[in-house]
């Protein structure tokens, strides 16, 4: 559908790629990795024109439809929810799409969590990452032949974010989308395009698989970097004990002409700098930092919480869980001041000191300055050496940091915001969702700098291995119900006895165990019905439960055969005997590699279909 040939681009003295290839076609899902500000979005817009290459060709496929979701920012207007939802953006007008459309756009938006009710409601009037939702709902009702997406996920909850995933698999058309997820890459795609220094590599495969290989790749580089420096370094002793000698100065030449048209190996990237830096500390609070007592929260009709009461105390970093839209988000900005109670009392301790870093702290920044005057700008007592040193840890290098806020890239702008909360820090920060367009390196600075951090810590994230690496305490958050786990996220796993670490972010508990909701399942539009109704009801719904349970057993057996299937394989690959034929060789690697992928299909039909079935049999005892 588009072909690159040697497209190049550069900022400035700063090339982002040089003499780019590569070839998207109708069938293709790909992701585009790389680490924050190597050019992925880009790229995007160079591919889709609304950016200009500075050399190389461009084609594009006639007649081939392309829907683009860019990564920070999407318009909206009066129109509302459900008309963006089915509009198409021809020139400078929306227009119209018919009932299919309409009906097909009503399913998808609630797939992405939309109640019924914000169908009509102006798109203008709800906050960004629900603008972006909308205009996700757009392209998946528009279907075109290729979706660009850019960093999709960082405006769903977790939730929602496993029904688009599964929307995804089976979308109809070719899709390129940029992510720093993991899990989301490693179930969507076929092959990985990496952004890496000025190159773009491809992979077959997908993301873990794609690590492997770069990472057996960067061993022979190493070792062919390696072998070649001592190469030119013999040649260059010749050189040097030779080239003073009339009768030997010739041969010197030569080994000088052989060294310079060596192709020159890179020198392998050495990981990002190891955080060892003294961060600002703020003043200690006393033992006890924060409690709510009998605090009541609703938002209009809708109450979310009936007398809760929380403590925290010195020195504890809890993360949130719980299912999305449990109030989350409302208790950290209730704690935050951001929202006031209907009634109960929040008391901060003897010299606490609250800040909040929201999803949408980036807003905050001004784009007109650089990077280095935004950071200077703090009450903080900081010289510019230091503040340049912490900007380096977070991967503002050199020239970088005078850069404009308004070029920066999105990961950029979340890495410079959260340098200006660790050089002024609070003893009570409270985070939501700190690693929203942070790649590896980031989010590895990140943990260095709040693993040292001496104040208080509340925080929610969906990034597991962020709430490994930082958590002491768990709370779960559901149903105006706070429990507390008094260990890290391993403990509450076992605890609750969880299967799956990501699935036990957002789980209920029921008895302590976790049972997760299914958006699909009609929840909300029930009335009430009456008790004849209610009795066939049950039956229903025992029946559909014992369906579901049938279609778990099913595709349990399933996977355990194909289980010993690959165990078979396995062992048969290891034998000696096996090797001395290179054609069974061969259909054993074919077909183990079959059975993995049958394995992967499986277990994530599996994971939906016990999801559901949990949903459905907590729907029967609630
Ligand atoms: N107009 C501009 N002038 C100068 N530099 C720019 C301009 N636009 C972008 N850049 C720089 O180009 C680099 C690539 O930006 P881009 O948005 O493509 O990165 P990215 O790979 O998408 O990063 P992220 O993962 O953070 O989204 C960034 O370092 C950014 O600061
Ligand atoms: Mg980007």
């Amino acid at each position: 559908m588009f072909t690159l040939t040697d497209v190049s681009k550069s900022f400035g003295n700063r090339t982002l790629f040089e003499d780019l290839r590569l070839t998207i076609n109708r069938t293709d899902r790909l992701g585009l990795v790389g680490p924050n500000g190597a050019g992925k979005s880009t790229l995007f817009k160079l591919i889709l024109g609304q950016e200009e290459a500075d050399s190389g060709l461009i084609t594009r496929q006639r007649g081939a439809t392309v829907g683009f979701l860019p990564q920070e920012s999407a318009p909206a207007g009066e129109e509302t929810v459900l008309e963006l939802a089915t509009s198409h953006h021809h020139g400078d007008e929306w227009q119209v799409a018919d009932g299919t459309a309409v009906a097909k756009a009503k399913r998808i938006l609630k797939g992405l969590s939309f109640r019924e009710t914000d169908f009509d409601r102006p798109a203008r009037t709800l906050s960004g990452g629900w603008v972006m939702r909308t205009h996700l709902a757009r392209l998946l009702v528009q279907e075109p032949d290729l979706l660009m997406l850019d960093e999709p996920t960082n405006h769903l909850d977790l939730e929602t974010l496993i029904w688009f995933q599964e929307y995804l698999r089976t979308y109809p058309g070719g899709i390129v989308l940029i992510s720093h997820d993991r899990e989301f890459l490693n179930r969507l795609v076929t092959g990985i395009l990496e952004l890496r220094s000025s190159r773009l590599w491809t992979y077959a495969g997908n993301y873990d698989t794609f690590l492997e290989q770069r990472e057996a790749h960067q061993e022979q580089q190493a070792a062919a970097f390696k072998n070649q420096q001592k190469e030119i370094g013999k040649l260059m002793d010749f050189v040097n004990r030779f080239r003073a000698k009339a009768s030997t100065a010739t041969r010197a030449q030569a080994k000088l002409k052989q060294i310079e048209r060596m192709d020159r190996i890179d020198a392998p990237e050495s990981a990002a700098a190891i955080v060892d830096f003294a961060f600002p500390q703020p003043v200690q609070s006393g033992h006890r930092v924060i409690t709510l007592r009998q605090i009541h929260f609703a938002y209009g009709e809708h109450s979310i919480y009936r007398g809760i009461d929380f403590e925290t105390t010195r020195g504890e970093r809890t993360v949130f869980v719980g299912p999305n839209g449990a109030g989350k988000s409302t208790l950290l900005k209730l704690l935050a001041g951001v929202l006031t109670p209907q009634a109960g009392e929040v008391d901060l301790g003897p010299k606490a000191q609250v800040g909040y870093y929201s999803q949408y702290r980036t807003e905050m920044l001004r784009p007109e300055r650089t990077v280095i005057e935004e950071a200077l700008d703090t009450p903080a007592r900081v010289t510019e050496l230091y503040v340049r040193s912490l900007l380096g840890c977070f991967l503002f290098r050199d020239d970088d940091v005078f850069k404009k806020v308004s070029v920066l890239s999105g990961g950029e702008k979340s890495r410079l915001a959260l340098v200006k909360i660790l050089l002024n820090p609070p003893n009570l920060l409270l985070m939501d969702e700190p690693t929203t367009h942070l790649d590896m390196a980031s989010i590895d600075a990140l943990v260095a700098a709040l693993t040292e951090f001496t104040g208080t810590l509340l925080f929610i994230s969906h990034d597991v291995y962020f709430i490994r690496a930082l958590a002491t305490k768990v709370l779960h958050v559901n149903a105006g119900q706070l429990t507390p786990y008094a260990g890290d996220y391993d403990y509450y796993l076992e605890k609750t006895k969880s299967a799956s670490a990501r699935v036990a972010l957002t789980a209920q508990l029921t008895n302590g165990r976790p049972t997760e909701r299914v958006i699909a399942v009609g929840r909300e539009e029930a009335g009430r019905p009456n008790q004849k109704e209610r009795r066939q009801q049950a039956a229903d719904s025992r029946k559909v439960i014992a369906d579901q349970k049938k279609r778990v057993g099913t595709l349990e057996s399933f996977i355990s055969s194909l289980e010993k299937r690959q165990l078979a394989l396995t062992a048969e690959l290891e034998l000696p005997e096996t090797y001395t034929k290179a054609r069974r060789v061969n259909e054993i690697n074919q077909e183990l590699k079959q059975v993995s992928r049958d394995l992967e299909a499986k277990s994530t039909e599996w994971e939906s279909a016990s999801h559901k079935l949990s949903e459905m049999e907590a729907a029967v005892v609630a």
